[in-house]
């Protein structure tokens, strides 16, 4: 009997030093709270250049956060991208504000600044811009446009840990910015995130905000404000440590298996691969979505790689086109086209550091035969 080869869309990439340092943590009884996240934030920050770094429980966590310190609340708007995981938008509604979503740029896949600005009113408090897929946002234009509305600005940098943006890492230019570390991130814990931010009065707030509203100094039953409980723990730190010691090496093999991909996928006719880097956009590889020829029946695709053993995922749905958004604000299609068309056309392959090139090249083969097959005219 002979088996279908099975390539999953992701995979993290963990041995024995996260074994080391978690049974560290165990060892010493400190699993939360204690010196193992103290060293990780240290190490973040030193990564992506920030000079404080506070963790937390996950990146929609450390999101709300920034929305809380952003100051915004109820009857307030807060501009995003609708090309992105719900989270961007979600934490601004978790503060009573109501989310506005921008269109996109049909190359990068991230907010077009000029979108931005034509969706401030008076209520906008803030904007959320997606580094998405591990490409950076129009960090300037669109920081120079919220200083120029007095608005605040939060990087959703989940997906970008190690992109670069005019020659600096993403989390290095002064905005506060959120990472996070899903085990399909460029780096994991399990479930986790952290904030970066160069202030040190928001870094002291964030704090407190994610330990119950606790504040540095004052007892364990003190409560300064209210606040969640959005802490990571030790064990979880002792895993992103661990990550962070070889992150040179996952970011390498993550762009090498994209380059790869490139060369595989570059002659396919009406098949976009993602944006090229520029001199001032570095990506850090994190998934690889291609969009598909106009005029491709992309469920067919998918059903076609499916039965031959190619997992892939249907990234990004709108997030103005979910059902509770359409509810909750009475979004419909039309309210961004470029979103909604790649949205429509865009299919993540199997992508992660150690994918190997037999599995590379069966997966182009097959993306081939099924592009080949689903082909309907219009
Ligand atoms: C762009 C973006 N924002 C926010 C998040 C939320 O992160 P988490 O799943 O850790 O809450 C993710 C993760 O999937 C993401 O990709």
């Amino acid at each position: 009997m002979t088996t279908t080869r099975q390539v999953p869309l992701a995979s993290p990439w963990l041995d024995e030093r996260e074994e080391e340092l978690v049974l560290e943590v165990l060892r010493s009884g400190r699993l939360s709270l204690g010196p193992t996240i103290d060293r990780f934030e240290e190490l973040f920050a030193e990564v992506v250049g920030a000079p404080y770094a506070a963790a937390v429980s996950s990146g929609t966590a450390g999101l709300h956060l920034l929305c809380i310190t952003a100051g915004v609340g109820s009857g307030d708007e807060v501009i995003t991208s609708p090309y992105s995981f719900v989270a961007s938008a979600n934490c601004a509604i978790y503060e009573g504000a109501s989310p506005v979503f921008a269109d996109v740029d049909r190359r990068t896949l991230n907010l077009d600044p000029a979108a931005v600005e034509a969706a401030i009113t008076s209520h906008t408090r803030a904007v959320v811009g997606v580094d998405i897929y591990g490409y950076p946002c129009e960090l300037d234009e669109l920081r120079a446009l919220c200083d120029r509305h007095d608005l605040a600005f939060i990087d959703d940098a989940c997906e970008a840990l190690g992109a670069r943006y005019k020659g600096a890492p993403v989390g290095s230019h002064g905005a506060s910015a959120v990472f996070a570390f899903y085990p399909n991130k460029q780096i994991t814990t399990g479930e986790g995130g952290i904030v970066t931010t160069h202030s040190e009065e928001e870094w002291r707030l964030l704090r407190s905000l994610r330990n119950q509203g606790r504040a540095d100094s004052g007892g364990w039953l003190d409560h300064a404000r209210l606040g969640f409980n959005y802490r990571i723990d030790d064990v979880r730190a002792a895993i992103g440590i661990g990550q962070l010691e070889k992150l040179d090496e996952l970011l390498a093999g993550r762009a090498a298996v994209a380059a790869r991909y490139n060369e595989l996928l570059g002659g396919i006719d009406g098949l976009e691969l993602p944006a090229a880097d520029d001199a001032d956009h570095e990506r850090s590889w994190f998934v690889y979505v291609v969009a598909l020829p106009p005029g491709v029946d992309r469920e067919r695709v998918i059903a076609e790689l499916d039965g031959r053993g190619v997992q892939t995922a249907r990234y990004l749905p709108c997030i103005h086109l979910q059902a509770y958004m359409r509810e909750r604000y009475g979004f419909r299609e039309g309210l961004c086209p470029v979103a909604e068309e790649m949205s429509a056309r865009t299919l993540a392959l199997p992508f992660h550091p150690r994918l190997g090139q037999d599995d590379q090249e069966y997966v182009a083969g097959v993306l081939r035969d099924a592009l080949t097959a689903s082909y309907s005219p219009a």
